[in-house]
């Protein structure tokens, strides 16, 4: 590298003095607290070099990741992480074995046409353990305007709402959402809540659902969205347009199933691929005259996975606002990050809450 490179920082003011202390001469292009903004500065200027402050998590990827796709992308960059805690400088981090944990950007809408059979559990169940697997770089929105209940789940009862948002929609970068996010303490999730009250959900247009989707996925890197049962709606419209995954949601009875593969039926027939759906089932009973081998058939599709009935756990997680996901010791636990495995692999491993090999549930 020469004398006085080109220098694009992500971190913040430490950075850029252990940057300046490192290399005297260098020619400091830019410095940001986001990948993505550097990404797109980089693709003007070609730094010589990019130095990364360790504490930064890049969008639904490790940060080995990260400079590996930034190295493939321009290879004559070399990229430097820099340990705050010990003033390290971990150079060409790209190089380091193991970077192989590429998660492109998500958004997981979990949908159901039927009411009840806990699209809002399994929301909040997935988004708490997906936030905890990343640091933090997870969001959950409540799309359903008119009787949303994440914030009862997660116990946020006070602060903004996505309405707050829609003055400041048309100006807004990604990263002001965090603004208008409430942070679910426990686990970390960023949590966008729906109106306050039901007749100020006509205020939340489509429009203004497309554009907070699309903030989303640029500002975290997985993004949850809990929805309304209603297959008609022209917000769930805009939901299952900005997927990357559909989770369906449902439970072992017959009039659940049948709503279940219509639905699918009728995202085929509007062009969604099979591998952008999955199935969930809910509320699983090994005392169901559906047991999950014969739901597969009827569905044709091999599940994404089952959480068991236990009202009493549901209940009181519900009443306290901390989803079960959160326990290590649960067997509802056990299924959500088998769950978020699935839709998300790899993600499960990063955490020490997985102590246990993925396996195919509990009443297979
Ligand atoms: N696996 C489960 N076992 C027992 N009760 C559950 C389970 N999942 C959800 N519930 C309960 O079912 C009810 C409906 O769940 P909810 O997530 O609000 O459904 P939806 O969002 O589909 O209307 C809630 O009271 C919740 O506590
Ligand atoms: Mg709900």
């Amino acid at each position: 590298m020469n004398d006085s490179p080109l220098v694009l920082i992500a971190g913040d003011s430490h950075t850029e003095k252990a940057v300046s202390a490192r290399w005297p001469k260098a020619r400091i292009g830019g410095s940001f607290r986001d990948l993505s903004l550097l990404e797109y500065v980089a693709s003007g200027i070609r730094p010589d070099l990019v130095v990364v402050d360790v504490s930064l998590s890049p969008r639904g990827e490790s940060l080995e990741a990260w400079a590996a796709r930034f190295k493939a992308a321009y290879p004559s960059s070399t990229v430097t992480v820099l340990d705050g805690s010990t003033n390290r400088m971990r150079e060409d981090v790209s190089e380091v074995p193991g970077s192989t944990t590429v998660l492109a950007s998500q958004t997981v809408v979990i949908w159901s046409p039927k009411g009840g059979v806990g699209k809002t559990f399994l929301s909040a169940n997935l988004a708490c353990a997906a936030s905890m697997a990343t640091g933090g770089n997870a969001v959950l929105l409540d799309m359903d305007l008119c009787s949303g209940d994440v914030a009862v789940h997660l116990d946020l009862l006070d602060g903004p709402t996505i309405t707050d948002l829609i003055p400041v929609l048309s100006d807004i970068r990604p990263e002001g959402l965090e603004k208008y996010a409430r942070r679910h303490g426990p686990s970390g999730l960023n949590v966008i809540c729906g109106p306050r009250q039901p007749e100020l959900s006509d205020l939340v247009t489509p429009e203004v659902v497309k554009s907070v989707l699309a903030l989303s996925a640029k500002r975290w890197g997985l993004t949850y969205v809990d929805t309304a049962p209603d297959m008609a709606s022209d917000v769930v419209g805009e939901c299952v347009d900005a997927a990357t995954k559909i989770v369906l949601v449902t439970t072992q009875d017959v009039a659940s199933l049948k709503q279940c593969r219509s639905a699918m039926d009728i995202f085929t027939k509007l062009g969604i691929p099979g591998s952008a759906m999955a199935v969930v089932v809910n509320r699983a009973s090994k005392d169901s005259l559906m047991p999950l081998p014969k739901v597969e058939e009827f569905l044709g599709v091999e599940l994404a996975g089952a959480i068991p009935e236990d009202r009493k756990a549901a209940e009181r997680s519900v009443f306290e606002g901390r989803p079960l996901a959160l326990l290590s010791k649960s067997e509802i636990s056990e299924a959500v990050w088998s769950i978020l495995d699935h839709l998300s692999p790899g993600l499960g491993r990063t955490t020490s809450m997985k102590k246990t090999p993925r396996r195919r549930g509990l009443f297979w």
